[in-house]
């Protein structure tokens, strides 16, 4: 077996936690304006991550060895031999962050909420493993996909190993409230398919004229695929932090508007990222023919940078480099990526606004705010 030793994970973990400057159990009680915000959110990040390590490395442990490998090597703790890697590549430990903050914001300890944190994180990982084969791309966090490094059968079969664990993991949780969180999270993977199966038939679909995407319907595939999860996040903790379902609800509500968001600054940073930053190559979607809000609504503007960007969007010729960067200059200049900026931001309104709509405790909604701006000023 060279599955990953079960005993090398917490080892890995703590050099993972030394090389982020993150000493277990730092608390921090609110957003410290004399931080700053990155400041403050990369510690409230990194104090999440600290408090659900040790059952993330629990639940992985209890795949078979060969999915566990995998597993840990997706999450970055582990190279491709299973040997721990201080310096893999982890993920941004947003969901996670979430379901613990949702917990506090209604007045319960984070603790109450790990398993669901877990269980986020793993499906999330899962989503990943699965996307990008679904999306034919080799590169993930700055390191081949998982399906590059092991082969395609066995990244599906670890991202199912993944899927199964984060249900058992909430499952197994002790507690009335199990139950209901299940449900959530059940109820939200469906969704997160069905976003997924969008994503993909959109691909088929043509860049203009009759079946054209329009940009209601990229929102709606959008919270499916992305919000959903975040919602999900946002909306387990206050679950399991015993809260009523109108707050459940409106957390609910803010984690999938922050996810139409993300995704809106997931497209950016596809065309106009930095791959050192974003660990991902640039350009994959242009090429893969994705339908990403830059472009859709640079297309439905009209005028003469859209109509070019089109022509060679619908051409059917392969999408080379060149070609790439000169559509993403199409785009630009069609209003591409300032309307995408300014979708971001309407949908980081509106999260905030269904925040408000919920009575949460101040500091932890102080936190959740910091989060929230954190993840759309981000370049990775
Ligand atoms: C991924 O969406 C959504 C899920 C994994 C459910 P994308 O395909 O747009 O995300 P990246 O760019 O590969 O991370
Ligand atoms: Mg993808
Ligand atoms: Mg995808």
């Amino acid at each position: 077996m060279s599955g990953l030793q079960a005993s090398a994970l917490p080892t890995s973990a703590r050099s993972l936690c030394a090389r982020a400057g993150a000493p277990g159990g730092t608390a921090v009680t609110s957003a410290s304006a004399t931080l700053g915000h990155e400041a403050s959110a990369a510690a409230l990040l990194d104090r999440c991550r600290d408090r659900v390590r040790p059952a993330l490395v629990e639940a992985v442990g209890r795949l078979h060895p060969w999915t566990g490998e995998m597993a840990a090597y997706a999450l970055g703790w582990a190279d491709p031999a299973g040997t721990p890697d201080p310096g893999g590549s982890e993920g941004k430990g947003v969901r996670q962050a979430l379901a613990l903050l949702g917990a506090e914001a209604v007045g319960a300890d984070g603790g109450d909420a790990v398993p669901g944190a877990v269980a986020v994180e793993l499906v999330h990982t899962f989503s990943l493993l699965h996307d990008d084969i679904m999306d034919a791309d080799a590169v993930r966090r700055q390191r081949p996909a998982v399906w590059k490094s092991y082969g395609t059968g066995p990244a599906v079969l670890a991202g199912d190993a993944l899927l199964a664990q984060a249900v058992a993991s909430l499952a197994e949780t002790p507690g009335p409230r199990t139950a209901a969180a299940v449900r959530h999270l059940c109820g939200t993977l469906t969704t997160l398919v069905s976003g997924q199966a969008e994503d993909l038939r959109f691909e088929e679909r043509p860049w203009s004229g009759p079946g054209a995407v329009e940009p209601d319907q990229y929102r709606s595939m959008a919270e499916d695929k992305t919000g959903a999860l975040l919602g999900c996040a946002l909306a387990l903790g206050a679950i399991l932090g015993g809260a009523p379902d109108r707050t459940v609800t409106a957390l609910d509500r803010a984690g999938r508007h922050l996810g139409l968001a993300f995704q809106a600054v997931d497209d950016i940073l596809g065309i106009w990222g930095d791959p050192t930053a974003t660990g991902k190559p640039v350009h994959a979607d242009l090429r893969q023919g994705k339908k990403t809000y830059p472009v859709l609504i640079a297309l439905a503007g009209g005028g003469r940078a859209a109509r070019e960007a089109e022509a060679l969007l619908a051409s059917g010729r392969r999408i080379d480099g060149e070609t790439a960067e000169h559509v993403a200059a199409l785009v630009e200049r069609a209003g591409g990526r300032t309307g995408t900026r300014d979708e971001a931001l309407r949908q980081l309104d509106a999260a905030r606004h269904a925040l408000r709509e919920a009575p949460l405790k101040h500091s932890a909604a102080e936190e959740l705010d910091v989060l929230f701006t954190h993840l759309l000023d981000r370049t990775w």
